[in-house]
């Protein structure tokens, strides 16, 4: 698939599942997927006080693999956007966590995803919050703006990950937090089977390695990266969707164990000596009292 195509197939994708959210066909934890259960990415990712606090169709339609706000540490006042936003679960999340003097942005380029996350918005009843429509290949917010990029199972749907991180970096003040969920996967895996799974977990353009993930942050220009695995997929979980596309599960199990995984990855903006705050230099005696 070219990137334009495989861009079309997201927003089909998603179209389809923010639908299904907004005329009551969603699943227990909005799988877009034919199957009606919950799947083993998607579900039990916030705790109940989280979901209480939020509108049922933002619970519904959340399609993330891991809860990026919990593990971002959001102080008061920061500004916040979040990389594909879809019904806007962690931007609501985020908006409480940053308080009435912060902001949290939310960016999507699927307008059933815009409109589900504006009309779970004004049910929760935030103010802090704006969704913006576009791609985050082409971030519509001014160079140096942003405290921290959060982000739930998108990047990977990315067809120029290499642009995204680094219009993360752009966006971000210096000092800035990269505080993202994402699959990603490690070590050496077939590439018949990598697309096979990767087609499960939902990964249309392909996850990255963690050491490729890693090559990539450090391009863009990001410090202090670190990747934590969150949940670790067993071959299991996708015995099912593997048999149905004539994989032999069994012979493969041990090429696929412990390789596909949800994670947190973290990243710093570092903070260039010209960015630093300087005091005024002393011009005459008494003016620095
Ligand atoms: C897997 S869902 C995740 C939604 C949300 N982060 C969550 O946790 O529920 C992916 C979302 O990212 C959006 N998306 C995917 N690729 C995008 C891109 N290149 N630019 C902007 N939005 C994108 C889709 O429209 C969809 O709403």
């Amino acid at each position: 698939m070219d990137k334009t195509n495989v861009k079309e197939a997201v927003r089909d994708k998603y179209s389809e599942a923010a639908r299904r959210v907004t005329s009551g066909r969603a699943t227990c934890c909005g799988a877009p997927s034919a199957a009606s259960r919950c799947d083993p990415i998607t579900s039990n990712l916030y705790d109940n006080a989280e979901k209480d606090a939020l509108p049922d169709t933002a619970v519904l339609a959340s399609l993330g693999c891991g809860n990026p706000t919990a593990l971002a540490q959001l102080s008061a006042g920061e500004i916040v956007l979040d990389l594909g936003s879809g019904g806007g679960i962690d931007v609501l999340l985020s908006a409480r966590r940053v308080g009435p003097t912060g902001k949290a942005y939310g960016l999507d380029m699927t307008d059933e995803m815009l409109a589900l996350a504006r009309e779970n918005q004004r049910m929760a009843g935030v103010v802090n919050v704006e969704f913006l429509k576009g791609e985050i290949e082409n971030i519509p917010l001014p160079d140096n703006s942003v405290d921290v990029i959060i982000s739930n199972c998108v990047i990977n749907l990315s067809g120029n990950k290499d642009r995204v991180l680094q219009e993360a970096f752009r966006v971000l003040k210096p000092g800035g937090r990269f505080a993202v969920s994402d699959v990603v996967t490690r070590g050496d895996v077939p590439a018949e089977i990598r697309e096979k799974v990767l087609l499960w977990v939902g990964c249309i353009a392909g996850a990255l390695r963690d050491d490729e993930y890693r090559d990539k942050l450090a391009k863009a220009g990001f410090q202090s990266i670190g990747i934590e695995p969150t949940r670790v997929y067993a071959v299991e979980d996708a015995r099912e969707f593997l048999a149905g596309k004539g994989v032999d599960v069994d012979a493969l199990a041990p090429q696929v164990e412990g390789k596909f995984m949800s994670a947190f990855i973290r990243a710093v903006k570092p903070v260039k000596e010209a960015d630093k705050i300087t005091e005024p230099a002393c011009c005459a005696p008494g003016c620095c009292g």
